[in-house]
């Protein structure tokens, strides 16, 4: 049974930057949260049409960011030195970042926004440009046989469906290989508080606890859990066929997850009625703070026009009036404005000057590269805002 227990009120696709003409037909959904009693599955009540999210004006580029552009590389070597797979495929490939350090002759890869399958097509890497489902997976197999190692980053907790995902995995995935995806991990979000993870393309905020169940539901198992930094804290899952005798037994990293999380409670809806209290609270400190900062005459912008920042300005209702605009390295994003409450983003160059005292952390989860970055802005005075792990001010 699912039950809900969070309501982030109306929000809209938190990744679509809009020119002003767009406000007028602007999309909403009720963002409500929800816990499966039976699973553990944390999820959204209402999903967005994937459609709507996943086209061809999607802008997230994954290698406009360095660090992710790293992590990818070291992924990738990582992926190839233990398990020495003879092909791969990627679920949700975006602009090729991790497909690109592996040979395109014997690398496949899925992608449903269009710019993004063209462009790895053109790079030489076969991609399809369609939905995963069972029958992708099936017209995989006849064209180029069963995958060694399928790979997903921060697209399976996008999906819907979850049985169909992983039986379509299970089908296409050979005897021996493995499965491995990493995306946000519900465990550090409700240990920050970092209640932006939730917005539209985030389906579901994943548990070790939830996945082992739903994973062995669809006859596969989990192997191995690395606890990642990345995205502000995610879980890489190893999985395997659950029928086949192999020496990837559960290892440690597996078990330890499972307790920690039961010790946390993320198998009690209680825990997460406490959680919906703590971003109720985080909610009124943020626009106390802004509305006290902005009487005192402080100028404040944000930084990074990321989607979890859609998420907190259209719960909280932060717009133009308390912060003046956003900041984004992004050339897409720049001339735009935020969803839902449509605050103008701009260039650093344009925007992170001398006028500016404080700077509302958009991108939270790049906050030790953002430090090193800026230290200019704060020998001069500048302060930063985060609302993760509670609402704080900070240089
Ligand atoms: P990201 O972390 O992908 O957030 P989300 O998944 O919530 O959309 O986005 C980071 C954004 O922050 C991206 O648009 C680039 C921007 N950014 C800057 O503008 N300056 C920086 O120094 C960094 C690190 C990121």
């Amino acid at each position: 049974m699912r039950k809900e227990f969070l309501d982030l009120g109306k929000q809209p696709i938190a990744n679509r930057f809009l020119i002003e003409d767009e406000f007028d037909d602007e999309f909403f959904f009720d963002l409500k949260v929800v816990f499966d009693e039976k699973t553990k599955l944390v999820s959204l009540k209402e999903f967005v049409a994937p459609e709507m999210m996943f086209n061809e004006n999607y802008t997230y580029h994954s290698s406009t960011s360095y660090p992710m552009k790293e992590h990818f590389r070291k992924t990738a070597e990582l992926l190839t030195t233990r398990y020495k797979p003879s092909n791969v495929m990627e679920i949700g490939s975006n602009d090729g970042i991790f497909i690109r350090h592996f040979n395109p002759d014997n690398t496949f890869a899925v992608e449903p926004c269009g710019n993004f399958a063209k462009l790895t097509n053109d790079m030489g890497y076969k991609t399809y440009d369609k939905f995963w489902n069972i029958d992708l997976a099936k017209l995989i197999k006849q064209n180029h046989g069963t995958m060694d190692l399928i790979y997903a980053a921060n697209c399976i907790c996008h999906v819907h469906d979850l049985d169909d995902t992983f039986k379509a995995v299970r089908d296409l995935l050979s005897k021996d290989g493995i499965f491995v995806f990493e995306d946000p991990s519900l465990l550090r979000m409700m240990e920050r508080g970092s209640y932006d993870q939730l917005y539209d393309e985030h389906a579901h905020i994943f548990s070790v606890t939830a996945l082992d169940n739903i994973l062995r539901k669809n006859n596969l198992i989990i192997f191995r859990v690395d606890n990642l930094s990345v995205h502000g804290g995610s879980n890489r899952i190893y999985a395997r066929h659950a029928s086949i005798p192999t020496d990837l037994i559960p290892d440690e990293s597996v078990r330890n997850n499972l307790s920690q999380e039961k010790d946390f409670g993320l198998d009690r809806f209680e825990t997460y009625q406490v959680f919906a209290e703590r971003v109720d609270k985080s909610k009124n400190d943020l626009v106390s703070m802004l509305k006290s900062l902005k009487l005192e005459g402080k100028k404040i912008i944000s930084y990074g026009a990321t989607s979890k920042s859609t998420t907190v300005f259209n719960y909280c209702g932060i717009d133009n009036s308390l912060i003046d605009y956003i900041t984004d390295t992004t050339e897409d994003k720049q001339g735009k404005y935020s969803p839902g409450t449509h605050i103008p983003i701009v260039s650093p160059e344009e925007g992170f000057d001398e006028s500016v005292d404080m700077a509302y952390l958009g991108a939270w989860n790049f906050k030790d590269v953002i430090m090193n970055k800026e230290t200019e802005f704060t020998k001069r005075g500048g302060k930063f805002i985060t609302h993760v792990p509670q609402v704080m001010m900070f240089s």
